[in-house]
Order: structure tokens, then sequence, then C-alpha cells
């Protein structure tokens, strides 16, 4: 069994660690490295994994290393580390805007990295991470790794070009999606439904039409003719929609916020 070694134990590192063990990777087979010294007491005591004290005897006994610190920490942590790498070990990094080649750069020498981008649902085992890595990585090696994330959620292999992008749909996308829901929630309530029940509704509306497109296997633009009559509920509403420009107005903020993780690379 390889090692796993996580540099970082904050929300994100605390959500691979969960899934790891929910996948059956023996809590021996963790270690990990937090500066908070409190949290790193909780983390030990809640999932009984090892504390590694030096980032070197992380590195040293982990066949792979994640790096699940905030972005602004990456160049502290990569030099600390850089010495005790060689091709035997996977570097993966979550942080966002750092790419393979600052990583590269920063260790100095040929280093497999992966970098992954998940998104919050990873929490819940259902988010989506995206995946790149650099030409280092061998076909069998990046299976070893999607297999790694698999319990977090969904694996979507994505050109590095195309991190910020996904940064912006998958990382940010909850975000704009229950800023919709929240707008379905009030609505509820304007028209006259109880906020509980009005949650109720909403979100069952969500899952149930995720669900739907999922078991039948169709294009949203199918399904919403379904429910698209001549002359019916449906189509009045879509079109005060369409008359706001309410898919133009998504695509622009999330164009935007792609443009902002481009602008928050280091
Ligand atoms: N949260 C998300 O939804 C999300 C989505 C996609 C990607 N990411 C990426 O995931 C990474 C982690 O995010 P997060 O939300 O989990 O951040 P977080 O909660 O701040 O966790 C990072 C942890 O690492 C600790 N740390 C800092 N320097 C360290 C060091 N040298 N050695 C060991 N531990 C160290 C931090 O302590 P201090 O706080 O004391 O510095 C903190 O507890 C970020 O790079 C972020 O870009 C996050």
């Amino acid at each position: 069994m390889k090692t796993i070694g996580i540099i970082g134990v904050g929300n994100m590192g605390e959500s691979i660690i969960k899934a790891l063990l929910k996948k059956g990777v023996k809590k021996e087979s963790i270690i990990f490295s937090e500066v908070k010294k409190e949290r790193a007491r909780a983390v030990k005591k809640n999932f009984g994994i090892k504390e590694s004290g030096k980032l070197s005897e992380l590195v040293s006994g982990a066949d792979y290393i994640i790096l699940a610190v905030k972005p602004q920490d990456s160049k502290t942590v990569l030099s600390e580390i850089a010495p005790f790498f060689d091709l035997s070990k996977i570097i993966i990094t979550i942080m966002a805007g750092v790419t393979t080649s600052n990583i590269l750069s920063a260790i100095g020498k040929p280093v497999k990295i992966v970098k992954a981008m998940p998104n919050i649902c990873v929490k819940v085992g259902e988010g989506v991470i995206g995946i790149t890595h650099n030409k280092t990585v061998k076909k069998e090696e990046l299976k070893k790794v999607k297999d790694l994330f698999e319990p977090l959620g969904k694996i979507v292999e994505i050109g590095e070009e195309l991190m910020d992008a996904m940064t912006a749909l998958g990382a940010s996308g909850p975000a704009f999606f229950l800023l919709f829901l929240e707008a379905m929630i009030d609505a509820g309530l304007k028209i006259g439904i109880p906020r509980e029940k009005a949650k109720v509704i909403s979100a069952q509306v969500v899952k149930g039409t995720l669900k739907m497109l999922e078991e039948e296997g169709i294009h949203p633009t199918v399904m919403r003719d379904m429910i698209t009559s001549p002359g019916g509920t449906t189509i009045s509403g879509i079109a005060v929609l369409e008359e706001k420009a309410f898919k133009g107005i998504v695509i622009e903020a999330i164009e935007k916020a792609s443009k902002r993780a481009k602008e928050l690379s280091l």
C-alpha cells in the first residue's frame, strides 16, 4: 500500500482524508502535517492518522504528497520540501492558481505533478474535480491518482490551459447555482408559499431535475421542452427570463470568474 502525505488539513485536506478513509485506505497509510496545533490534535483524534512534525519527514515517507495549503503558502512549503523529491513520488496539488510549471520551478528538478481542482461538494462525495498533469506522469500513475480521488466525486480530465475556466465553472459554480436557488425560494415566498415549504419544493425541483437528466441521459433542452407546452405556464416564465437575458448574465458571470481566476494566478 502506498503512503499518502497531506500538507495542510483545512477544509479541503479534511474532506480528502475522510474520502480516503471511506474508500478503505488504511489509516496507517496516511500521514499529515498541519501548522495549526489545535487542528492537528483534532485530526489525530478524529481520524487516528499519524502527524508528521517535519515536512521533510512527510515527503520522505510518502509516495503521494497532497498539497492542500493556501496558494499564498505554496512558495514557503515548496522550498522546504524541494530537496526531498525524486521521480518515485507524485505531487498532487489542489491549490488554485498554482500551475504545474510554478511547482516545477520551485522544486528545481524533474518531478511528477498532478494538479486537481475540486469544488466544495467533495465534502459529501459529490464534488467535481478537474485533473491535469505534467508529462513525467505516466498513464498508469494518473489512473492511480484518479482512483484515489474517485470517492470525492466526478473526475474530469482537462488541459491545464482550462484550469481557470474549471475554477470558475466547477469551484465557483455552486455559489452561482445557490443564488438561483435562493431566488426560487424568494419567488415562492412572493407568490404566497411559506418559507420552509418553498425551500423544500425548490430543493426537490433541483434534485429531481438532475436525477431525471442523469437517469434518462437527456440534454437539459430536451427535458425543458417536455414541460413547456404551448401557451402554458412554463413558457410564460421562460419568456421573462429570456427578455432579461438570463443565459447571457450567467455566461458573463462565469466568464468574469474565469478571468479573475487567471488574475489571481501566481
Ligand atoms: N475550499 C474550496 O472550496 C477549494 C476549492 C478548490 C481548491 N481549493 C484549494 O485548496 C487549498 C486548501 O483550501 P482550504 O479551503 O482547505 O484552505 P484552509 O482551510 O485554509 O486549509 C489550509 C490549511 O493548511 C495550513 N497550513 C498553512 N501552511 C502550512 C504548512 N507549512 N504546513 C502545514 N499546514 C499548513 C493552514 O494553516 P493556517 O490557516 O494557519 O495558514 C490551514 O489550516 C487552497 O490552495 C485552495 O486554493 C479550495
